[in-house]
């Protein structure tokens, strides 16, 4: 029997488990364990323990691979994955779990290398293996071990043999280390890193730390380095030689007394923008390793968080390890193309949510720059529920485990330049073991700061940390002298918070459509330096890509596998998607986040550098002139070296101004030279300035003569049937027709973060979609109150209203032919008293395919991608192109989508429209979808949206923000939508 005792012990390991240590690049001899095992499942955890037996015959076994997660094999014969946020998917009693345990035995028989070290020691590596696992070889007990996303290495010198060995091990899915392991991600048991043999030599390292310092000496953009080396290496294994060959280094110590620092010099900083490594050896007599040692002085001063004397800015986000198809297993070129997809997108930041991810990515991050919080494997979210009663995080018995992670955390991972700052976990209430885990780190790495978020009052963690506070709250964190309160503080201890560097850990929840509002909190940063940025949640989409009964493929998410408890598509929060799309909410974040800043007084163009450290050297300045889009001009500016924090000003080149046409200034700063990320004309940062000559708007013409309609009225290409528009251009076409209604995104879902800060206290706790269905905006019924036409116009009166409401809608159209313009007037007058914000108010056109498939459009005004009130950087002004298809995300879960705003002219082969700016100069949004808004919002899924025989046309005159209130601040009361009159004025022609 297992041992309930040994799923039930709060212990985090037994038997010959060996301290942990870095994970090295060495030259000693180590055998790879990966591949095809024997496995089996059971359904619980009471088993015999037949599987240690090196006679067991396991001929009829099935084969897994390792690593891999057992439930994303064998096609359901293994389990499904399941998925859930903060819930426990097993009863709350610590530290017990169910009988219903499932528990996969593994088997591999393997040799010994010929040439394999007999007086080394040998030792086998597990790399990640969840959540519990027991391990024998030949037979006998190894260990067994917790803590999923953690290393261990058990010393089986005395039990290997030179051939036959039999390597047995017993992985339960759920132990009491569970309760520690509560992270808002799927639950995928099974051996899913790498298992390795390997050799110890006697007189090889046993650990390598190389921990470097920088000082710049002033302007010269390099400095002074040290190395300040600490081995773990027996006598024997010295003299041990340190090279540095790039900086001339060689340092041979005789002996462990003789090992000191080394100084080096000049040296080249290692920045999150200048990556610099340089390749070093440690050579001992029986091993030698690699490393790649970078640069850099971490430090807080005051309410600064600096890197080699420098503030640094966060510009974040939060990564998982997921893969549609591995889960958590590592890809290497998968992550490496994430890590550079972030690159292009201006992000430099990378926090380790909510665990250590595969050693071999902080290589990465090294490689290619990234300031890297590095998260401890920890979570206890789900004792939240009730109040935090009984969580591990304040009971003793669980110390041994919580300081247990953070070492193997801290010692995996302490070469690496790119980690600044070590963090604790995630929502895990606070509790002294967690003062235990800081105090801990504190005494061994004092040169990197420590983070915890859950520490509100700032108990035990060097800076201050919060996720998800609302702007005005943000704001208060970064300014000083406020006396508001600070979540969880006294005003006391909010006063000792605000004496620490604030950053936000999570931000901006990128779930569906969104998220809005990004520029908001980078004004706060740019005003306030005690805000050093922050992390956005989160980099991608965790979906898992399978198939329905039919065979369609679509990722999944909570609830699709059957779950008994889950939290939906919760999951599906990324800023990219599940097949690596990036998301409108990405280029957002990357315009907001541009590294330089090119904006535009009179006739100059400032350039400012926002960067850390490096200068402008490697970007080049182009510009181009546009004439409704058509270019009319470029060339490029001359930029000089920009160092980082100063900026210039440049004179703008000669722009020839249209007097027909809109005439804008676009400038880009782009890659001059191939990066490592990107390759030459890669662009940065651009700005747009506006220079067109004032143009009147030629009014509409006006009908007199009104009588009331009926029979067919042809209006230039436009036929109306007693007043209604039935074909635009020889097609059929039907509307316009008031819409109200979007597909609620999942920030319009979101109901948990009310606002008090600028919500309506009534609408707490209530999503902007509950109030919209319950106002009926999605069942919207109509009735023409009165249609007129006249010898060049048509003229309708309709009263929309939804069923058991007083409220409505008077809606106008006036359609006037003059001088064979056709024009549209729509008002849009809504009665007194609509109680919520509105999702959008604008007009429907259905496009039946029966007289062609309108399948793409052509616009100018903004593009490329979608955007909406709160989210509007990325846009620009251009002449666009793009198919249904290509103007709509497919967001994990069907909803709003494609607004494009702020439009001119808009193509859709057939006939085009200009729009026309209303009284006060807006411009309405366009979109063009296959499905109706309520189509949409009924689709779970993709491939759950009906056949359509249908393109709609939507022109709005204005849609509501899209803010992140699927877990976070409401849109902004600047960009909601509250119910008004608009007008929307349309010029077609055929
Ligand atoms: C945070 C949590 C994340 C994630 C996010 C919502 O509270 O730390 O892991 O759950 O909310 O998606």
């Amino acid at each position: 029997m297992p041992s309930p005792a040994l799923l039930a012990d709060t212990a985090p390991f037994s038997g010959a488990l060996r301290a942990p240590r870095s994970w090295l690049h060495s030259d000693a001899p180590s055998l790879s364990l990966n591949g095809d095992w024997r496995f089996r499942l059971s359904p619980t955890a009471d088993l015999p323990e037949d599987v240690a037996r090196p006679d067991l015959d396991d001929d009829g076994w099935d084969t897994l691979p390792v690593p891999a997660h057992w439930v994303l094999h064998g096609d359901g014969r293994y389990g499904r994955p399941s998925y859930t946020n903060v819930q426990y998917p097993f009863p709350i009693e610590p530290p017990f779990v169910p009988d219903e345990n499932p528990t996969g035995d593994y088997r591999r028989r393997f040799d010994l290398p010929a040439g394999w070290p007999e007086d080394a020691r040998v030792v086998l590596r597990f790399d990640g293996v969840e959540s519990l696992y027991r391990v024998w070889l030949n037979g006998a007990e190894v260990g067994s071990a917790s803590g999923s996303r953690l290393a261990h290495e058990f010393d089986v010198t005395d039990l290997v043999r030179a051939e036959g060995n039999v390597l047995a091990v017993r992985v339960h899915q759920w132990s009491a280390a569970s309760y520690l392991e509560d992270q808002d991600q799927w639950w995928l048991p099974g051996i899913f890193r790498d298992v390795t043999l390997s050799a110890r030599p006697a007189d090889g390292l046993e650990d390598v730390w190389l921990r470097t310092a920088f000082t710049e000496s002033a302007g010269t953009g390099s400095g002074a380095g040290t190395v300040l080396p600490e081995l773990t290496a027996d006598a024997s294994a010295f003299p041990v030689a340190l090279r540095i060959p790039e900086l001339g280094v060689e340092a041979v110590w005789e002996s462990p007394a003789d090992v000191a620092p080394v100084a080096v010099g000049p040296v080249e900083p290692w920045t999150a923008e200048t990556p610099r490594l340089y390749d070093a050896t440690v050579a001992a007599r029986g091993e030698t390793v690699s490393l790649r040692v970078g640069f850099r002085t971490v430090e807080i001063r005051g309410d600064r968080f600096l890197v080699n004397g420098r503030r640094v800015v966060f510009h974040g986000m939060n990564r998982h390890e997921t893969h549609p198809e591995r889960g958590r297993v590592f890809d290497e070129e998968h992550a490496r193309a994430d890590l550079i997809r972030m690159k292009r997108f201006n992000v430099n930041a990378i926090r380790t949510s909510h665990y250590p991810p595969h050693p071999r990515l902080l290589d990465l991050a090294d490689e290619l720059g990234f300031w890297v919080i590095l998260e401890c494997d920890l979570e206890t979210h789900g004792f939240a529920t009730a109040g935090w009663q009984g969580n591990p995080s304040d009971d003793p018995r669980w110390r041994d485990a919580y300081l247990d992670r953070i070492r193997r955390t801290v010692e995996r991972d302490k070469n690496h330049p790119a980690i600044v700052m070590w963090s604790l976990g995630n929502e895990s209430g606070t509790g002294a073991n967690l003062a235990a885990m800081s105090a801990w780190v504190h005494d061994r790495d004092p040169e990197r700061p420590v983070h915890y978020e859950g520490d509100y009052t700032g108990e035990y963690t060097d800076v201050y940390s919060r996720m998800y506070s609302s702007v005005p709250e943000t704001e208060q964190i970064g300014t000083d002298g406020s006396v508001a309160p600070l979540l969880g503080c006294t005003p006391a201890q909010g006063a000792r918070q605000r004496t620490k560097p604030f950053l936000l850990c999570e931000y901006a929840h990128a779930m569906g459509n969104g998220p809005g509002a990004l520029d908001q909190y980078e004004a706060l940063v740019d005003a306030h330096p005690r805000l050093h940025g922050g992390f956005v949640w989160e980099w991608r989409d965790h979906g898992i890509l399978t198939r329905t009964a039919d065979g369609t493929p679509y990722y999944a998410y909570g609830g699709d596998f059957g779950e008994v408890v889950h939290d939906g598509n919760f999951v599906m929060d990324g800023m990219v998607l599940s097949n690596d799309v990036p998301t409108p909410g990405l280029h957002e974040f990357a315009a907001v986040a541009q590294p330089v800043a090119l904006t535009f007084d009179g006739d100059e163009l400032v350039v400012t550098n926002r960067r850390h450290s490096a200068s402008t050297a490697d970007l080049t300045l182009r510009w181009s002139v546009e004439h409704d889009g058509r270019e009319a001009a470029s060339g490029s500016l001359d930029l000089p070296v920009v160092e980082a924090g100063d900026s210039v000003r440049l004179a703008l080149p000669a722009i020839p101004v249209a007097d027909d046409a809109e005439t804008w200034l676009t400038v880009t700063a782009e890659l001059t030279a191939d990066a490592a990320w990107a390759p030459a004309g890669h662009v940065v940062a651009r700005a747009q300035l506006d220079r067109s000559a004032p143009r009147p708007v030629t009014p509409a013409g006006r009908a007199r003569d009104w009588q009331d309609a009926d029979g067919t009225l042809t209006l230039g290409p436009a036929v109306f049937e007693r007043g209604r528009l039935v074909s635009l251009a020889g097609r059929a076409v039907a509307g316009p027709r008031l819409e109200l209604f979007r597909a609620p995104t999942d920030n319009d879902e979101g109901a948990a973060y009310g606002d008090l800060a600028y919500s309506d206290a009534s609408v707490l706790g209530v999503s902007s979609a509950s109030l919209w269905r319950e106002q009926g905006l999605d069942r919207l019924t109509h009735r023409v109150v009165s249609v007129h036409e006249a010898e060049n116009g048509v003229r309708t009166v309709t009263r929309v209203s939804a069923a058991n409401s007083a409220h409505s809608v008077t809606v106008e159209t006036v359609w006037t032919l003059t001088d064979g313009v056709l024009d549209l007037r729509v008002e849009i007058e809504p009665s007194a008293g609509w109680p919520s914000v509105w999702p959008r108010i604008g007009v429907r056109f259905d496009l039946p395919d029966r007289d062609g498939v309108i399948d793409a459009a052509e616009w100018f005004g903004t593009g490329p991608l979608e955007s909406y009130p709160d989210s509007t950087r990325a846009a620009y002004v251009g002449r666009f192109r793009a198919t249904v298809a290509e103007l709509n995300v497919e967001y994990a879960r069907p909803q709003e989508t494609g607004h494009r705003s702020a439009v001119r002219e808009v193509d859709l082969g057939a006939f085009g429209f200009t729009a026309l700016p209303d009284g006060r100069g807006r411009l309405p949004g366009f979109s063009l979808s296959r499905h109706t808004p309520q189509q949409v919002a009924a689709a779970g899924h993709p491939h759950e949206l009906p056949e359509s025989d249908t393109t709609y046309l939507f022109v709005d005159a204005v849609q509501h923000g899209l803010g992140s209130r699927a877990c976070g601040p409401d849109v902004w009361p600047e960009f909601a939508l509250r119910p008004k009159a608009r007008t929307l004025r349309l010029r077609f022609r055929a």
